[in-house]
């Protein structure tokens, strides 16, 4: 379906700054920046790489993140004619005949049945995966906007991704999104599969995606807690605002500039949230009107540490300590997935929920914050069926242990929680300190295999329950997910 307000709009007068070069097989447009670091690509509305608010806007991206911006030629060098947008929108402000109205409507059903999903998917998915693949360290953000505002959703969508090698990445090919009022979205569908942090910018009289369609947004992306996003809704504003909004109107210029600081501010909390895991910066989803609106990136967000996360409020209960642990550990963990590397220990994910764990019981109420020692066992790859010490908080502890041998290899032979009571009336329990009364071993999974086991003590009896069990499998759950094993 194609509608007037796709190709609506005003052009922008200035000239572009970057350049022009051939990027795996396409025409783009290039905003330079340090690459190394970062790319943002751009996956433009119909007007395509030739327009010139999106060259501008490329250069605004750049100038602002520092990163590299490309906009590719998406489009086989036949975008929609910028001479479209000037029948529906006049620059000298006179309202277009009917007959010039249905033949400019005529060509956009066109050239949509010519890009159509099955057609355009496939040179917009192997771009990505040539840019993956060039470097997979760096960071890759996308921004959309309208017709390629779908395509943003699109490339972090949840399923793996085979890559024609074989091998695939979950999640996508992208690190995060922002995409503005995007077109022809399926909703609940693309929305609930999003697996990347994604900020939206939507218009709030939006013939395209109606405000209705705006709130299912933010109610689906309001369920999935493991997932950043926001979006942001542009009072006053029309479909198209982002890149085509007219700067000599104050209300359009402030609009796309916001729109514009929106993205930029976007793209540097979640590089500095996956260079630097300052997951504080990173707010859940919230519906932000545009008086409210503030910049995201403040100078008081950026000051919180890292130990701040290990902060739990005296007289906390214990569903409220473990949820703290719960939502630390997701966000630490967010784009970190090393908890070791072949002999060369390093230990990040495991390192800080052992931390979590540690002072979350520690501020529980009796009998809970009498933990004695919470850490990780893990697979040791020197000898099958054996585990190995990991990262912990407590006293020193026994270095390896044998599966089927004390609680912990109970667990990992087993694949299922102990909870024991009395490690006195446990026949084979390891007393590595003497002190310890009761115990709890969960086993993390991978694929149905076991990894790693968490392992808390406690030294007085009967520490720990049915809540502690259920709780600490969440995180084992999170912490199979979330790291590389
Ligand atoms: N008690 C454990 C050994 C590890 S320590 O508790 C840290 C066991 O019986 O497996």
């Amino acid at each position: 379906m194609t509608s007037a307000c796709c190709v609506q709009g005003t052009l922008q007068n200035d000239s572009p700054n970057g350049t022009e070069t051939v990027i795996h097989g396409l025409d783009t447009y290039v905003a330079s920046g340090d690459s190394s670091k970062g790319v943002i690509v751009i996956i433009p509305d119909v007007f395509g790489w030739l327009l010139v608010n999106t060259r501008l806007l490329a250069d605004v991206y750049a100038r602002k993140t520092g990163l590299s911006v490309y906009v590719p030629d998406f489009m086989s060098g036949d975008s929609f004619p910028v001479e479209n947008m000037q029948v529906l929108s006049p620059v000298d402000g006179t309202v277009p005949t009917m007959t010039a109205k249905v033949k400019t409507l005529g060509k956009l059903g066109a050239w949509m049945f010519r890009h159509r999903e099955a057609v355009s998917w496939k040179i917009i998915n192997g771009f990505f995966e040539a840019i993956h693949k060039e470097n997979t360290t760096r960071k890759v953000f996308v921004s959309g906007f309208c017709w390629g505002g779908r395509y943003a959703c699109l490339l972090a969508q949840r399923e793996k991704w085979f890559l024609s090698d074989g091998s695939y990445r979950e999640g996508g090919l992208i690190d995060a999104l922002f995409s503005a009022h995007p077109s022809l979205l399926a909703i609940p569908k693309e929305i609930e599969l999003i697996a990347k942090p994604v900020s939206f910018a939507m218009a709030e009289e939006d013939e395209r995606l109606p405000m209705k369609d705006v709130e299912k947004i933010i109610e689906i992306l309001g369920k999935q807690k493991m997932l950043k996003s926001e979006v942001v809704t542009y009072d006053g504003a029309k479909h198209g605002f982002a890149l085509r909004g007219n700067i000599e109107i104050q209300a359009q210029r402030e609009n796309m500039e916001n729109s514009q600081d929106q993205a930029v501010n976007w793209f540097k909390r979640i590089e500095i949230a996956i260079s630097e895991v300052r997951t504080s910066l990173l707010q859940p989803t919230k519906l932000i009107r545009p008086k409210q609106y503030l910049p995201l990136f403040t100078a008081d967000a950026a000051r919180m540490v890292h130990a701040d996360a290990s902060n739990f409020s005296r007289g906390v209960s214990k569903a409220e300590a473990y949820a703290q642990v719960i939502e630390q550990a997701s966000a630490l963990f967010d784009g970190q997935r090393n908890w070791w590397v072949y002999f060369s220990i390093k230990v990040c994910n495991l390192a800080n929920s052992a931390s979590l764990i540690w002072h979350a019981l520690h501020s529980m109420p009796e009998p809970s914050n009498h933990a004695n020692w919470a850490g990780f066992y893990v697979l040791d790859p020197t000898t099958p069926k054996q585990l190995i010490l990991g990262p912990f908080m407590g006293k020193v502890a026994c270095q390896t242990i044998k599966f089927g041998r004390g609680v912990c290899g109970k667990a990992a032979e087993t694949a299922e929680t102990q909870v024991i009571e009395d490690v006195h009336s446990f026949p084979d329990h390891i007393a590595c300190d003497g002190d310890s009364r009761s115990e709890i071993v969960v086993p993390i999974r991978v694929g149905g295999k076991v990894v790693a086991v968490i392992d808390v003590d406690s030294t007085v009896p009967k520490a720990f329950d049915e809540e502690d069990k259920k709780a600490l499998e969440s995180l084992a759950e999170i912490l199979g997910t979330s790291c590389d094993w």
